[in-house]
């Protein structure tokens, strides 16, 4: 949620971190700070706020100095202040950190016994602190002792003032890397911040210490200082993807790269016409013998996996249940050994779905992982990965990560099916065909922009609206219910469509705005009826469905027609007007688009 970046090389260390930090605000923007080795001593500057508030700082109070470790934070203890922005530390030592430390308060009062006090709220004080009772001069001895005591989630970066030249990394469910440029190091939680310096990296395990030398030399051990040799991996991701490129915003720019992220995730998983996931290691008839689904997702995420419930419930005739993984995890959930659960994530380290891939790992149930970023947790630890190529997503809200997570969905759908039986050869092809055209189809729905701006301007200055849909559409209600309270900060309700009369519709009078969705058209006529209900009592409606629906004049007040696709296939193309009508709508409202208020990239604490 926070990000972390360290430095040491020859560089000028604040430029550095400043600008991994640019790279990771994303993750966290309540406030940031740096601490450099500069003038023979360790020194710190922070500020609450976004970025361009600690750069002012670093103007009037430049540090020169080739080595530091640099924070964005997402406050979870204590205000987002000047106080309370990482680093923290004492004389001896400075203290970046990613995650949440759960015994913190009885480590304090323990701390406060030896003579401590404590200036903020945070938890990370009391990491640094605890670090520094742990410290008689052996780095990785302290970090060590440290550790041992401290409770939850961490990933640390660290400086001490007596080993200038020198960062230290260390993690526990939280990530972290090291990179590698030439005569220079790099710390970061994300690969974002090194692209601009180098592509050579390695994730750190749990419970590994790195080191960054003066050198920039990288050294890896365990906790008990046991050396471990961690080779370099290539990033393939590249630092033009990780920028705006002329786009106003992350946003726009990732929902125009859709068709391109589908056709990079979907195309190499066809031979023949026909799914093939040899290349992600799976072998041809794994699926044979899976009597049910689970899928474990959050957010955005979990919506891909309700289009999924719908696609392999269709096709494969296999039942499918999905589960946010906050609950899920503590649901004490019902699994046989013939399930498959499917764990489904962009960052690959969000924490509750982290934690119900090892409930299901730890119960001996197959375990699947969809997950955009090479090497994350979720990536490492599930038994099989399908990643999605949708590249490095920047802006908060989820548009890309989700396209292809219901891209491989459907591969995943049409295979299960095959293997079961449920589908002959030749009807798996046409439905691989019926996936490819409707990934043609987004180019098109991307011309639904200027209409949605139309919309946008209508509902910007609104109070509440509804989504309502029914089947394949109503996940597709609720993501797009989402995007809109996520970044335009409008209250939105997505319902089912036939729901609406059992409570909701009271609050329909006049002029609300209900947007319905209604590419299915075997439900075409039912949600038509619902949509009346709703204009008989005042309501505005703005209907998306298919190019050749049949919908007479005296429907609705807007319609937005969807490229023709096969029914089954229309989430793809359909997520992307309702996506762009967010978007707008947050712009016409002067909104962060990016960076909306509260929210942070990837959530990794629970
Ligand atoms: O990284 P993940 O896909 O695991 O993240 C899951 C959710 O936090 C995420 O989809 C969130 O709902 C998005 N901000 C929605 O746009």
């Amino acid at each position: 949620m926070c990000g972390i970046v360290g430095y040491s090389g020859a560089r000028d260390a604040a430029s550095v971190l400043l600008e991994g930090l640019r790279a990771l605000e994303y993750r966290g923007y309540d406030s940031a700070g740096v601490s450099v080795f500069t003038g023979g001593s360790l020194q710190t500057v922070k500020s609450a706020g976004r970025l361009d508030a600690l750069a002012g700082r670093l103007d009037a109070h430049p540090l020169a100095g080739h080595c530091g470790i640099g924070h964005t934070r997402w406050a979870t203890h204590g205000a987002p202040s000047d106080a309370n922005a990482h680093p923290h530390g004492t004389a001896r030592l400075s203290l970046v950190h990613n995650g949440i430390i759960e015994n913190y308060a009885q480590l304090k009062e323990e701390l406060a016994g030896l003579g401590y006090s404590f200036e903020t709220q945070t938890d990370t004080e009391v990491a640094a602190k605890t670090l520094d009772s742990c410290y008689h001069g052996d780095p990785i001895a302290a970090i060590r002792e440290a550790c041992a005591k401290m409770e939850g989630s961490y990933a640390f970066g660290i400086v001490f003032a007596d080993r200038p030249g020198e960062v230290y990394g260390t993690r526990f469910n939280s990530p972290l890397l090291a990179a590698a440029g030439d005569g220079e190091g790099f710390l970061a939680s994300d690969l974002s911040a090194v692209l601009p310096y180098t592509k050579q990296y390695f994730p750190l395990e749990h419970g590994e210490i790195v080191t960054i030398r003066p050198d920039g030399s990288l050294h890896v051990c365990t906790m008990d200082g046991t050396p471990v040799h961690r080779p370099l991996q290539t990033a393939q991701w590249d630092v033009e993807q990780a920028q705006k490129n002329g786009y106003d915003h992350f946003m726009r720019k990732e929902i125009f790269e859709q068709p391109e992220a589908l056709y990079r995730t979907v195309q190499p998983r066809i031979a023949n016409g026909l799914p093939d996931f040899s290349r992600d290691g799976i072998r041809p008839g794994l699926f044979q013998a899976v009597s049910r689904i689970q899928i474990v997702a959050c957010g955005t995420a979990s919506y891909a996996g309700w289009v999924g419930k719908h696609v392999i419930e269709t096709l494969a005739r296999v039942p499918v249940q999905v589960d946010i993984a906050s609950e899920f995890r503590y649901a004490n959930p019902i699994l046989d050994p013939e399930s498959l659960v499917i764990v489904i994530s962009q960052s690959g380290e969000t924490a509750d779905t982290l934690a119900a891939l090892r409930l299901a790992k730890s119960r001996g149930i197959q375990t699947l992982a969809i997950v955009n970023v090479p090497g994350s947790t979720i990536a490492r630890e599930a038994d099989l990965v399908l990643y999605t190529y949708a590249g490095p997503e920047i802006a908060v809200a989820s548009t890309k990560a989700y396209s292809v997570q219901t891209g491989v969905l459907y591969l995943l759908a049409i295979q299960i099916a095959l293997e079961k039986g449920r589908i002959s050869a030749g009807q798996a092809q046409e439905s691989v065909n019926g996936l490819l055209d409707a990934i043609d189809k987004t180019h098109e729905a991307l011309k639904t922009d200027p209409l949605t701006k139309e919309v946008a301007a209508f509902l910007k200055d609104k109070e509440d609206l509804f989504f309502i849909g029914r089947g394949a559409d109503f996940p597709l209600c609720r993501e797009g219910s989402l995007k809109l309270k996520e970044i335009s900060y409008l209250h939105s309700e997505a319902y089912e469509a036939g729901e609406l009369k059992h409570g909701t519709i009271s609050l329909i009078t006049d002029g609300v705005p209900v947007i319905a969705v209604a590419t299915q058209s075997a439900l075409l006529a039912k949600t038509i009826s619902n949509i009346k209900e709703t204009r008989a009592r005042g309501a505005k409606v703005l209907l998306f469905c298919q190019q050749d629906a049949p919908i007479g004049s005296d429907v609705c007040d807007r319609i937005i027609r969807l490229p023709k696709t096969d029914d089954l296939f229309a989430p793809i193309p359909a997520v992307i007007p309702l996506q762009l009508m967010a978007y707008h709508t947050a712009v016409a409202r002067g909104c962060d688009v990016d960076k909306p208020r509260n929210l942070a990239k990837s959530v990794t604490v629970e």
